[in-house]
């Protein structure tokens, strides 16, 4: 059996787009997988090219359980395929290395996402905190205190990533706003490294978001809720506006409150940690 964990954009996204800095950090949820003789999970094709590049035969079978939803920005493709990599060259007892491990969940999410930036693999592979600006080597750090969060479902955003980033390329007003993001990740990056609290960075990222135009209605309503009961907010990945504008971190002192008004509204939630490694 192997586990693979998954991640979120803490601070950063949209103005990575534009070669500011993103935050990217592993959470303590994300995906199980072995090799069974019985019937296994059904094989996509990220499933099929981890088996693949692993080495092992079309007839190997994976059992394959996720606690992370599915196109929701937390990592779930490579999640899956670096799982599954692991347990198929366990299977075939030839034990494999974090770097490798690396290049072969990459060659997945070349079958998933076609041009992928690498953020999530090394995420996924080593864990811990990815400093990411495009064009440059990925910067691998470690979060000196780890941070309790809650992930909210805002529901699966209608549009996809390629829209959202041209949904911002159209807002007159992005340049401002995606400078100001870059210096928050910046902040945010010294904070998270040396220790150091980020709320208000987060709460200052999601409003920015928010003036960008990625987030919708239904998501913005709730962000003041949760914001009104002492929590900071921001949603992580690209957004939506037509419908939900999926994940939304929210971090909080006292989590009850939250949890109450969350339930009460049948939204769903699961508390993580990033920063454990
Ligand atoms: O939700 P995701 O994992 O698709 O995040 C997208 C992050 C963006 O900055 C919006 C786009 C990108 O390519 O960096």
């Amino acid at each position: 059996m192997s586990f693979s964990a998954g991640k979120l954009i803490l601070f950063g996204e949209h103005s990575v787009v534009y070669g500011g800095l993103a935050l990217v950090a592993s959470i303590s949820r994300g995906v199980r997988a072995r090799v069974v003789q019985e019937a296994g999970s059904e094989k996509t094709e990220v499933v099929r090219k981890a088996i693949e590049v692993a080495g092992g035969d079309s007839d190997i079978k994976v059992k394959i359980e996720s606690e992370l939803p599915v196109g929701s920005g937390l990592g779930s493709s490579a999640a899956v395929a670096s799982s599954v990599i692991k347990t198929v060259r366990e299977y075939l007892g030839k034990p494999i290395d974090q770097d490798e491990l690396f290049q072969l969940t990459m060659e997945c999410e070349k079958v998933a996402h076609g041009n992928p930036s690498g953020v999530d693999p090394a995420s996924v592979v080593y864990g811990g905190l990815i400093a990411f600006i495009k064009g440059e080597p990925l910067e691998r750090l470690k979060i000196k205190d780890p941070i309790k969060l809650m992930l909210v479902n805002t529901g699966k955003p209608s549009e996809t990533t390629k829209e959202m980033v041209e949904r911002v390329a159209n807002n007159p007003d992005k340049e401002a706003i995606i400078k100001d993001i870059g210096q928050l990740a910046e902040r945010a990056k010294k904070r998270l490294v040396e220790g150091g609290e980020i709320s208000q960075l987060i709460n200052e990222n999601g409003i920015l978001l928010e003036k960008l135009g990625v987030v919708g209605e239904r998501a913005r309503t709730l962000s003041e809720q949760l914001r009104g009961l002492g929590a900071s907010v921001k949603i992580t990945g690209a957004g939506g506006v037509k419908t939900g504008s999926g994940m939304m971190i929210a971090k909080a002192k006292d989590f009850a409150k939250i949890r109450k008004l969350l339930d009460n509204s049948q939204i769903d939630y699961f508390e993580t940690t990033v920063g454990e490694q």
